[in-house]
């Protein structure tokens, strides 16, 4: 197993990618907190993951709020004794439209959850790695991080400061032994996804098949990526496998 006896927090591990990623982690023998919103569905990935034999931590939490980030850490600390690895995933896509049309209410939100929640996650998480000269972060950026997207700059403007973010705690990271790296993510198959291209199909009164043929052919390999691809790069950046990485920005996109 290539995570065995680790301790992780999984933000947002209760569906989508992270909720592939919290099972991928227990399968490969790590115990894992997850933290979002819903409580319902934490408790059901809770109980994938201490199916396959690992200890499953729900916490009820909003990582926007620096008193519920702190809340996150003291009871995984609490629970687990340490934090080995932390992936940085709750991210909400936003409002779809041009940006004279966006508010600042809307604009602030994305930027609070999706990038001001995962810089408090680091901020809490790396004062403990930092006293134990150890650890693995894992930010969740997207390929919206990579190129612009018409009618989702908040979206966009959070996924290119989660990547900056990166660069800069690896250099601040890097001599303390801690390593911190990115993912981004392509079009990934799950609902999250089609209520994307369903919003942007309405904003650009285009028929939704068209834009998921976009989404696809964008992509050499002709298809978007599953969560369970995005988690097999989870488990090798938080795992040993990487030891010599730290500050890359990986694309799971199929090449789109
Ligand atoms: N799906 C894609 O095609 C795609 C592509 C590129 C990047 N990504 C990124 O990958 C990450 C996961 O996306 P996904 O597709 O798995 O989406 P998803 O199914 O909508 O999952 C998002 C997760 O974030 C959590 N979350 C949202 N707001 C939160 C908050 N304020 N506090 C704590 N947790 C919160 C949600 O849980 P609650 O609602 O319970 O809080 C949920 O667990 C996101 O950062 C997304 O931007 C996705």
């Amino acid at each position: 197993m290539r995570l065995e006896g680790k301790k992780a927090l999984v933000t947002g591990g209760g569906a989508g990618i992270g909720k592939a990623i919290a099972l991928a982690f227990a399968r490969e023998g790590s115990d894992v907190a997850i933290a979002s919103r819903n409580r319902a569905n934490l408790d059901q990935v809770v109980q994938g993951i201490e199916s396959l034999g690992r200890r499953g931590l729900p916490i009820t939490a909003d990582v926007a709020y620096e008193g519920q980030v702190r809340d996150i850490v003291d009871e995984t600390l609490e629970e687990f004794g340490r934090i080995d690895i932390l992936v940085n995933n709750s991210g909400i896509p936003g409002a779809t439209r041009d940006v004279t049309q966006i508010d600042l209410e809307d604009w602030a939100r994305v930027l609070a959850v999706n990038l001001t929640g995962a810089m408090l996650c680091c901020r809490e998480v790396l004062k403990d790695m930092i006293l134990r000269r150890a650890g693995s972060i894992i930010n969740r950026s997207s390929m919206a991080g990579r190129r612009g997207v018409a009618g989702r700059s908040p979206y966009v403007a959070s996924k290119w400061g989660l990547n900056g973010l990166t660069h800069t705690l690896a250099l601040e990271a890097g001599p303390h032994n801690i390593r911190v790296n990115c993912i981004c993510p392509g079009a990934t198959e799950g609902e999250r996804i089609e209520r994307v291209m369903r919003a942007l199909a309405e904003a650009t009164g285009e028929p939704y098949e068209k834009v998921k043929r976009r989404y696809i052919n964008r992509a050499p390999l002709k298809r978007m990526v599953t969560p369970e691809e995005v988690a097999e790069c989870a488990v090798f950046l938080a795992s040993e496998e990487s030891s010599g990485m730290t500050g890359q920005i990986l694309e799971v996109s199929a090449g789109g």
